[in-house]
């Protein structure tokens, strides 16, 4: 058993983050907080009762929190705390349309977090994601490898879908690559994506048509959108707190694991002082190390614009 995990926020993002987490069993305890009065706790009480039919040890523990940080010592001890307290998209929303009322929300979360869990990495999942991220990073005053975003592992798996649906060939034998925001400016990477057919390892560009990634790629941008207007009352969870699980996992474990997510770049690519989405070794400590490879002089101008644009709305929120 490795610690304690928290998350914040009992929505759908949340709460399937906590059963993820819980059924890894790798953890003594996962925490689930929520402001809304026992929400929590019941989740925690059913979750816990399928205990003994999924097989895990793992302790859920539910805690109904107050704006003011009363309940908040539940996640005392953390080692890793996703922080997913927001509200989600509305058919027709950006995820930009959330910077305000989001904004309030995380920095108050993020707050009580530097307070009862300093010494926890965190992973923000909540919108509009890198700009989020950046602020958490500020109001918890955590340095900068102990905050990361989740949005590339994300975007990623869709793009991989997409391949695999796409080609008619399983999700295993495809490999793809996003960087860049978790937004409009998301960078799919073709240079990086590559799938294996008959055995045999080739460029995704070897595969399908320019038309055909084109396509894919604009899909996987509006990936989450897509989701959005088919349940047309909240945005996606199942991907989504797959990939938040799996990050904390890699965190929890000190796995080492290369992952796309959303870290501050200090260089890389030309590019300083901006929260964005970057392949990083994740470990115990958080972000350990930003690995670079190398990428299309196009596929480069791109990242640099996914940077501006999010440096720009990560000064208005913070101003905010
Ligand atoms: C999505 C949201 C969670 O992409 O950002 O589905």
């Amino acid at each position: 058993m490795a610690g304690k995990a928290a998350v914040i926020g009992a929505g759908f993002y949340g709460s399937t983050t906590a059963l993820r987490l819980a059924e890894f069993d790798l953890f003594d305890e996962v925490v689930l907080t929520d402001i809304r009065d026992g929400w929590s706790e019941g989740l925690a009480l059913d979750l816990n009762s399928s205990r003994p039919i999924i097989g895990f040890e793992t302790q859920l523990t539910g805690k109904t929190t107050t704006p003011d940080g009363q309940g908040y010592e539940v996640i005392e001890g953390s080692d890793v705390v996703i922080i997913t307290a927001g509200l989600p998209r509305k058919p027709g929303m950006s995820r930009m349309d959330l910077l305000e009322v989001n904004a309030k929300i995380v920095r108050g979360v993020a707050e009580k977090v530097a307070a009862f869990a300093p010494d926890a990495v965190v992973i923000v999942v909540s919108n509009p994601l890198d700009e989020m991220t950046r602020l958490a990073q500020i109001a918890t005053g955590f340095p900068h490898a102990r905050v990361m975003g989740q949005a590339g592992m994300l975007d990623t798996a869709r793009f991989s879908f997409f391949v695999a649906e796409k080609l008619g060939i399983p999700v295993r034998d495809v490999t793809t690559l996003t960087l860049g925001s978790h937004g409009d400016t998301m960078v799919p990477i073709p240079s990086a994506c590559s799938v294996r057919i008959d055995g045999a390892a080739r460029p995704l560009a070897a595969a399908l048509s320019s038309a055909d990634i084109e396509a894919l790629v604009k899909r996987t941008r509006a990936g989450g959108a897509e989701v959005l207007a088919l349940l047309k009352t909240g945005s996606a969870y199942y991907a989504p707190s797959a990939a938040a699980a799996a990050m904390a996992k890699a965190v929890a474990t000190d796995s080492g694991e290369v992952m796309p997510v959303c870290a501050w770049v200090t260089g890389q690519y030309g590019i300083t002082d901006v929260y964005l989405g970057v392949e990083a070794k994740l470990g115990k400590s958080g972000v350990v190390e930003i690995v670079e490879r190398s990428l299309t002089d196009d596929e480069v101008t791109q990242l640099h614009e996914a940077a501006e644009a999010v440096r720009a709305k990560s000064e208005d929120v913070v101003a905010m």
